[in-house]
């Protein structure tokens, strides 16, 4: 799986998303991540990739031509990467982070992880000229209610529960299988050694041995919790069970 990054800021994402396990993804070549500098393909001799906005208001926007000449190069590097394969690849889907998306969960995760190639438009200041937004975004997403300072951290967010759910990026295949969302419950709580610290027991269940019972009392802790943390997930759980 291919991650694309268009941004002002390479080094930021690169530094963040070749760390720990995608690093080590990322070394074996289950995924790899390239940020592209948007800057690089400006055409004014300053290096100017921003302006003021027309109507009037505050802070500057991206413009259109860098941001269109950068998605351009990524999709000509992906088709000459392709050439040789004899399944003709669609055009990649583009996402546009921005707080006006829809708000990113596991589902769409779940769904992104399955593409070969996914580029990721990252802005910066007021935001980007409307018209490169309507040539090139597939998925407007925002990572949740709140503004941040730009694309790049949503993007790493994104990449980061995306880059995990492809085959041979985590060690253990079932940890997708019992992890907080799946079936929309919360995980479990877990315990590791020592058996008591601070007068604190690990609960008898889990070191009776017996599986079954052991994945009864944690199906039960599940539910315990995302009925008191996430009662909305709860709902929909409850929903389902009927
Ligand atoms: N850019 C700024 N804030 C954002 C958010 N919450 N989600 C996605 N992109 C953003």
């Amino acid at each position: 799986m291919n991650f694309h990054i268009l941004t002002l800021f390479p080094e930021m994402v690169m530094q963040g998303l070749h760390t720990s396990i995608l690093g080590k993804a990322a070394e074996k070549e289950y995924i790899s991540i390239e940020a592209v500098n948007i800057r690089d393909y400006t055409t004014d001799k300053h290096g100017k990739v921003d302006d003021y906005t027309y109507g009037g208001g505050a802070g500057m926007l991206m413009q259109a031509q860098p941001v269109y000449d950068a998605y351009q190069a990524v999709v000509r590097a992906i088709r000459e990467k392709s050439a040789g394969s004899a399944t003709v690849a669609n055009p990649p889907r583009v996402i546009y982070m921005t707080p006006q998306g829809r708000v990113f969960h596991q589902e769409l995760a779940k769904e992104l992880a399955k593409e070969t190639d996914l580029i990721f438009l990252c802005g910066h200041y007021e935001g980007i000229d409307e018209r490169v937004l309507e040539e090139i975004v597939t998925d407007y997403v925002s990572i949740g209610d709140y503004v941040l300072t730009g694309g790049e951290l949503p993007a790493m967010v994104m990449i980061d529960a995306i880059a995990r759910l492809v085959p041979g990026v985590l060690h253990n295949g079932d940890s997708a299988l019992s992890e907080s969302f799946h079936n929309d419950l919360l995980e479990y709580p877990q315990y590791s050694r020592p058996e008591i610290w601070r007068d604190k027991r690990v609960p008898a269940i889990l070191l009776s041995g017996n599986h079954a019972k052991v994945d009864e009392w944690r199906l039960e802790q599940s539910i315990e919790r995302t009925k008191k943390w996430r009662p909305d997930l709860y709902e929909k759980w409850k929903a389902r069970q009927k």
